[in-house]
């Protein structure tokens, strides 16, 4: 016979308060007690109908449940169990929450069915509606009482507001990518200006494997998280936030590293919301990449029709996506890459010539081809550079924009003057400096994409749990694209 558990209860809370909490099918490691930890199979959305949750109880029993319905109008889910080492069978559970007219509260009801074997009727049904529903009630209030989650907008943040556990990734040493080691870590309560975000997918950039390395460790003291760019949902928000709200998706990017984790808290003025067209993952893949391209060609390249533009790693993360704007803008692009896969696609996504070279020599080559680069885009540093310089043609301008192979030696002006040539060193946050910039370059990006002038990229994922995977992956030039990991 099948066992029946019904609880209700009254949270004094607004309806959407609550429900940006239950409707996140992984966020219950963060406020139910009995849960220790929990992760969303095979990289779906914690809001995705489908999705599997798998998770641990403090008493170390595991569960894997799934979402079968998720109804944001009638605020109402429905899940069941798929497999478990506690003896509930054919376990289907539902959660309903309605507006409280009187005050504005929430009524919440929570009711399953199941089977258990001959005898546990009494203990599994105890079990349920204390241990986990009426106990969930309570931590649930404690949660939002606390200010551990939503805010309205323009509201003082709780005095008490509690840190959440946020997986991470850190060094505690400088090195190879096996330095990057998986823990648990607080985050705390976003302070003046900041929101915190449950993070799902986290871009990953060449930029990381120099902090890893240590090359700049007043960047990054030890132990330290690298990441510089995220996108997910915001939970709460600090004092003095305004146009962003708990609840919303947003990506960010800025110039301390950190990003590398589930749950951060950063300025709101390093955030963008995101339009419904752009998941997640395409953000952390495309925003701190495309706002650099988009800083490329526009700023400093001053690309339009005829350019002739060098461009190196034509095949990774920002090269696609800049070969694929400048074609569009007209530009002639040259791409150079370490092998024929990676230059097929790099002439799928714009390079009219690709010169395939694993010792960076393609001078002679850039020079038969069109006479010269009137710009050169080069992420690979010392290895290159006499060759950059012949590639030049008269009245280029060489941007050095990192150091895959090591850190550039200082320039003798003197040589630049050979060619009449400009360098510059960018570096994106310099152009990010404003909310007006940072919100008119990422519509810009955005726009790009609507209109195919870059592509939705095909993406490597990997598990945060993975970070030094991906780092090794990355350093081993065999990627293409970018890869983000998720949280
Ligand atoms: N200044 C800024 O604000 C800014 C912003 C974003 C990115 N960047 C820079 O732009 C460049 C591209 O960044 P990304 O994140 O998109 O990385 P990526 O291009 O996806 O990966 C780096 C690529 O560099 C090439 N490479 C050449 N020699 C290498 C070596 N010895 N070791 C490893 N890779 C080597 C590889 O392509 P091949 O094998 O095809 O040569 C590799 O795929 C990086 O230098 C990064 O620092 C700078």
């Amino acid at each position: 016979m099948l066992q029946k558990v019904v609880r209700s209860t009254v949270i004094d809370e607004p309806i959407e308060r609550v429900w940006a909490v239950l409707r996140d099918f992984n966020s219950h490691d963060q406020w139910h007690s009995v849960v220790d930890q929990s992760r969303i199979e095979g990289q779906e959305r914690s809001d995705q109908v489908g999705c599997v949750r798998s998770f641990t109880l403090k008493d170390g029993n595991r569960i894997r449940e799934q979402l079968l319905t998720l109804d944001d109008r009638e605020h109402k889910s429905t899940y069941c169990i798929v497999d478990a080492t506690v003896p509930l069978q054919r376990y289907v559970a539902t959660v309903t929450l309605k507006p409280v007219t009187d005050g504005n509260r929430t009524f919440w009801h929570w009711e399953s069915s199941f089977a258990t074997p001959p005898g546990m009727e009494r203990e599994l049904r105890d079990m349920v509606a204390t241990g986990v529903y009426e106990a969930g009630f309570a931590n649930l209030r404690q949660h939002l009482g606390l200010g551990a989650d939503l805010l309205p907008r323009g509201a003082p943040p709780m005095p008490t507001a509690l840190p959440m556990a946020s997986r991470r990734a850190v060094l505690h040493t400088y090195g190879g990518p096996e330095v990057l080691q998986a823990e648990y870590a607080e985050a705390p309560a976003p302070g003046t200006g900041e929101v915190r975000i449950r993070q799902r997918a986290i871009g990953v950039n060449y930029f990381d494997v120099y902090l890893r390395k240590g090359w700049m460790p007043g960047m990054l003291p030890l132990p330290g998280t690298p990441g510089m760019e995220a996108a997910g949902t915001v939970i709460d928000v600090g004092r003095g936030v305004n146009g962003l709200l708990p609840g919303d998706r947003v990506a960010y990017l800025g110039p301390v590293p950190g990003a590398y984790c589930s749950v951060r808290s950063v300025p709101a003025s390093w955030c963008v919301r995101l339009p419904a067209a752009v998941d997640d993952d395409v953000a952390a893949a495309l925003l701190l990449k495309g706002l650099t391209a988009d800083m490329l060609l526009r700023d400093l390249g001053h690309v339009g029709p005829g350019t002739r533009l060098l461009l190196h790693a034509a095949a990774g993360g920002v090269g696609l996506l800049v070969a694929s704007w400048a074609q569009r803008l007209g530009a002639t692009v040259i791409g150079t890459t370490s092998s024929e896969d990676k230059a097929r696609v790099a002439r799928e996504h714009g390079c009219q010539h690709v010169i395939v070279t694993r010792d960076y020599r393609f001078a002679d080559e850039v020079q038969r081809l069109c006479g010269g680069a009137d710009v050169i885009v080069d992420g690979l540093g010392d290895a290159a550079r006499e060759q950059n310089f012949a590639a030049l043609a008269p009245c280029g301008h060489w941007i050095s924009l990192g150091q895959a192979t090591g850190g550039l030696q200082p320039l003798d002006p003197n040589l630049l003057v050979q060619k009449s040539a400009t360098f510059s060193r960018p570096v994106v946050f310099a152009y990010l400096s404003s909310p007006e910039q940072l919100l008119a370059r990422t519509q810009r990006l955005w726009a790009a994409l609507a209109d195919g002038s870059i592509r939705k990229p095909v993406i490597e994922r990997y598990t945060l749990d993975a970070a030094a995977a991906a780092h090794a992956r990355l350093e081993s030039r065999q990627s293409v694209g970018p890869l983000v990991l998720m949280a």
